[in-house]
């Protein structure tokens, strides 16, 4: 690891006062996740536009896709963007899901300005004792830090063990009071990627559990609460991808409705990358299907970019109630 750079050195925020005024203000903050260039444009330009708090996040994937370095300069770039567009709002850099003390320490120390440490896959004790090593590091460079308890179904997992894995509404105040964290992920019922439940054509599917989060919310009334998993996995992307040869059967997401409850309670941070996958996917196969003798990447996604935008306004003003709270 080369020279230090603090986060605020570079324009971007923590996700402390976000929080508070979303908690309070009945809305969630967007967090997305960004892989590359046109993704990150989009994200910033929308979020600029509809003067939206915003968090920019870097998953696993992302990291060894892009390079870590690389996504964080190119966070530092976004901060410039919106500042030459003349906006003002509150931009975060986080690490969505690090595994690790080490992981979560370097990207501290490389200038981002919230991290989550994922030990939710470790025994509890485990999970409070890595929690509380990386809040301790974190808090002495004034960055966040996200924990989560409960385990969220992978994209392909089965449902057997859906019921054990919700976040335990028992465990969450010794956890929060030990580990000191900013914030809390939370198992009621999303799960990551486009195949969140298994539905029958026609059927609804199964609402989310806000019994557990009323529950958490009474033990620890007002602390900043985190929904992974939250994508609507957008019908009207579904059916263009699958009218332009692709092939995605029974995807489904969590209802905006659904969303637009959780939002306007304790939960603050809402994370979304799969529909930001869906949109771009969809435009570049229509594009492609419509224009088969182009072949400059700027024509397809440019086209994919103009939607993600759209797509996160819509969010924005629509669902998560952060569209001028910046
Ligand atoms: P989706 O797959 O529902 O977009 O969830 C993304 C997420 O939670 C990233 O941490």
């Amino acid at each position: 690891m080369g020279v230090k750079v603090s986060y605020k050195e570079l324009g971007l925020a923590n996700t402390r006062e976000m929080f508070k005024k979303a908690v309070n203000g009945g809305y969630a903050i967007p967090a997305y996740n960004f892989n590359n260039l046109e993704q990150l444009q989009a994200i910033v330009t929308a979020c600029a536009e509809t003067s939206s708090p915003v968090i920019v996040q870097v998953s696993k994937g992302a990291r060894d896709y892009a390079n870590q370095t690389m996504l964080r300069y190119m966070a530092m770039g976004a901060v410039e963007m919106v500042r030459e567009m003349g906006a003002q709002i509150p931009i975060a850099l986080h690490l969505d899901h690090g595994d690790t003390l080490e992981l979560c320490k370097s990207c501290v120390d490389s200038g981002f300005s919230s991290v989550m440490i994922d030990g939710s896959h470790h025994s509890y004790e485990e999970n409070v004792a890595l929690t509380r090593q990386v809040v301790e590091y974190a808090h002495a460079h004034d960055v966040t830090v996200e924990g989560e308890l409960g385990v969220l179904a992978g994209i392909e997992d089965e449902v057997q063990a859906e019921h054990s894995t919700y976040t335990r509404p028992e465990e969450v105040e010794d956890f929060v009071q030990k580990t000191g964290v900013d914030s809390l992920a939370i198992s009621i019922g999303t799960s990551h990627g486009a195949f969140k439940f298994k539905v029958k054509e026609g059927e609804e599917p199964p609402p989310l559990r806000f019994d557990i989060l009323a529950e958490i919310e009474r033990r620890i009334p007002g602390f900043p609460i985190v929904l992974h998993g939250a994508s609507s996995v957008v019908p009207e992307y579904v059916e263009l991808i699958n009218a332009y040869g692709g092939k995605l059967e029974g995807a489904v997401g969590v209802s905006e409705e659904q969303l637009r409850r959780a939002a306007a309670s304790a939960v603050c941070k809402i994370n979304i990358d799969s529909d930001g996958r869906l949109a771009v996917t969809a435009r570049v196969r229509e594009f492609l299907a419509n224009n088969p003798g182009e072949f400059d990447p700027r024509k397809y996604l440019g086209a994919a970019r103009k939607e993600l935008i759209k797509l996160i306004k819509h969010k924005n003003e629509t669902v998560l109630g952060s569209a001028g709270k910046a």
